[in-house]
């Protein structure tokens, strides 16, 4: 089962900033990247922490979390530098007629969801 919730115009992301979008149980970090949008779980799956305020890698596509430091790809969820070993769940993006869309699972997958 999915549902759909509209983070806002593509206008309204900035290029590397992610934000934080919270919808029911969810916590969901939406980043930018160029002409591409990526949403994954905004907790690390190291340790209880909010990734949307971490550092953005534009060119790598992929968020550092701010706690102690271990790289996320945004384009898969997989953890590229330690101490965290497993992914991080990410969900499909489409943008439609501008407006950011990001379709939440209730079995998130780790895979290339970007818009
Ligand atoms: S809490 Fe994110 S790397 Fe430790």
């Amino acid at each position: 089962m999915s549902r759909d919730v509209t983070v806002g115009p593509l206008s309204g992301l900035l290029d590397g900033v992610a934000q934080r979008l919270d919808s029911g149980e969810a916590s969901i970090c939406v980043v930018r990247c160029g002409d591409s949008v990526y949403a994954i779980d905004d907790v690390c799956s190291h340790e209880d922490y909010s990734l949307s305020v971490g550092e953005v890698d534009v060119e790598e596509c992929a968020i550092e979390c701010w706690k102690h430091g271990s790289l996320f790809s945004l384009v898969t969820g997989a953890p590229l530098t330690f101490p965290a070993t497993r992914p991080g769940a990410t969900y499909e993006v489409t943008i439609e007629s501008d407006q950011v869309v990001v379709h939440l699972l209730d079995d998130a997958t780790t895979g290339d969801g970007a818009a």
